[in-house]
């Protein structure tokens, strides 16, 4: 007997234990008009009153650069480490700006931080559990909200974002530094001056050894190993699907249609504990169900291809990946190199830092100098000075709430593909068929 679609879903939901709700018909109730949609914009913010959640390690390094920052202000703090508020406090103070008021009464203090504080943004860098129930608080109390990534785990949450953000007319923006990386910069710019031709295809991928990290008694080791206790699935896919997804104009003319997914088995997590912790330590008796190796295949509605991976458990040195393909070359990762057929010798590949003196973006251009020192080479600078830029000047954000939603499903629908022996799912249509008619982004300057 063929399975109902209720059926499908149930099974799914039951799958990544969410809560069981019919999303593929939640996304279709509001229909797009034929005409050009402008993506959401805000009325201008002169200074950006920002409260935030979670100042561990990522939180800490975009603290700083909001200090930075011209029209930011740094007016509240939450997090459940006092000694991490106090901490951010004093950096605040140090760098000119009255002292933040501090929230640290238990992981649901940032709702009483977003009843109480008058502000006009809620950042979070929280663990991922996390990022949807600030996001929401932040909404729901007429805040903008901007998260680290991914910003939701399950199709349920991505719909509470999208919900949450029209409902209540707020950005919600997840905050993809990759996004800004110089190289992929680049690459975007060369895309847009149609270096590559038609884009047809993309790679990217989250390759990092975090096995330390993962068995560390600080920071992410206190809840990411977690997450691979549960999940076999692409647990981290928006660092390298972010740029593929600008490139190929993801809702904003083309969309995530389909994915089929796969994993290895998970073997790396076990034999580091058996390696690193003696006979009696409890991780030697953790069981993990995140395969080392999960690599996807999305297909975009216009028939182009991404493949996306996440490789987490096992030695290896750092890579994204990061391959754009259209049909007059193309640029490859790791190391960075270029093809442009016409350009380059026959067969052969070009150091991709000889294209940057044609080709840097813009953004680069004019923000690298203030960039230098900044976390991951700069990027997250950019990121940052971007989002407090947009919210002064009432522009939409970079990245809106349903690229946020589009690039986040992919953990959800990647357990979904897995569990049924690579089924292709679908994604949902979280723009309600605005993809279709929302302009490209284009290529702004600081
Ligand atoms: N974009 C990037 O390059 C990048 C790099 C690292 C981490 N991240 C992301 O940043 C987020 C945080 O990662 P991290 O490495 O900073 O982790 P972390 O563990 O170092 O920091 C998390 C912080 O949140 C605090 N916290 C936990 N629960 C809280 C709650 N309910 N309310 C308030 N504070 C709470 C913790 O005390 C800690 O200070 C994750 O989403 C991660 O994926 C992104």
């Amino acid at each position: 007997m063929k399975p109902t679609r209720r059926a499908f879903i149930q099974a799914a939901g039951a799958v990544l234990g969410a809560s069981v709700t019919d999303t593929s018909i939640r996304g279709e109730v509001p229909q797009a008009t034929g005409a050009a949609q402008q993506p959401f914009a805000a009325p201008p913010i002169p200074e950006v009153r920002i409260g935030y959640v979670g100042v561990g390690g990522m939180g800490s390094a975009h603290v700083r650069n909001l200090l930075r920052i011209p029209g930011a202000r740094l007016a509240a703090v939450c997090d459940i480490v006092e000694e991490r508020v106090k901490l951010a406090q004093d950096w605040t103070v140090k760098a000119g700006q009255p002292r933040p008021a501090g929230y640290s009464r238990g992981p649901r203090d940032f709702e009483r931080m977003c009843e109480t504080e008058e502000l006009d943004l809620v950042y979070t860098a929280t663990p991922w559990e996390w990022h949807v129930p600030v996001c929401v608080a932040a909404m729901k109390n007429g805040k903008h909200a901007a998260t680290e990534v991914p910003a939701a785990m399950t199709l349920d949450d991505c719909w509470a974002l999208v919900e949450h953000a029209e409902k209540h007319k707020k950005h919600c923006v997840m905050m993809e530094n990759c996004n800004y990386d110089r190289m992929e910069m680049m690459v975007f710019n060369m895309v847009r001056k149609g270096m590559f031709g038609e884009i047809l295809h993309g790679e990217g991928g989250y390759l990092h050894d975090l096995r330390s990290v993962k068995f560390s008694s600080r920071g992410e080791g206190l809840w990411r190993r977690a997450w691979a206790m549960k999940h076999n699935a692409n647990l981290y896919p928006t660092h390298g699907l972010g740029p593929i997804a600008n490139c190929m104009d993801i809702n904003r003319g083309d969309r995530f249609d389909y994915l089929v997914s796969m994993s290895s088995p998970s073997r790396g997590l076990q034999q580091y504990a058996q390696e690193h912790f003696p006979a009696d330590a409890p991780q030697r008796s953790e069981k993990f169900v995140l395969g080392d190796v999960n690599v996807s295949l999305i297909k975009t509605a216009k028939g182009r291809t991404i493949y996306v991976s996440h490789d987490t458990n096992l030695p290896r040195p750092y890579s994204r990946i990061h391959l754009v393909q259209g049909t007059r070359g193309l640029f490859q990762g790791y190391p960075d190199r270029v093809y442009v057929e016409g350009r380059s010798k026959e067969h052969q590949w070009d150091v991709a830092q000889t294209y940057l003196e044609e080709f840097e973006h813009p953004l680069w251009t004019d923000l690298s100098r203030k960039a230098e020192g900044a976390g991951h080479g700069g990027m997250d600078f950019i990121e940052d000075y971007r989002l407090i830029k947009c919210l002064r000047d009432g522009l939409p954000t970079d990245m809106n709430v349903y690229d946020a939603a589009a690039l986040s499903a992919v953990v959800h629908l990647t357990e979904r593909s897995n569990a049924r022996r690579s089924a292709p799912v679908d994604f949902p249509d979280f723009t309600r068929g605005r993809w279709k008619t929302t302009p490209p982004w284009e290529i702004v300057r600081a």
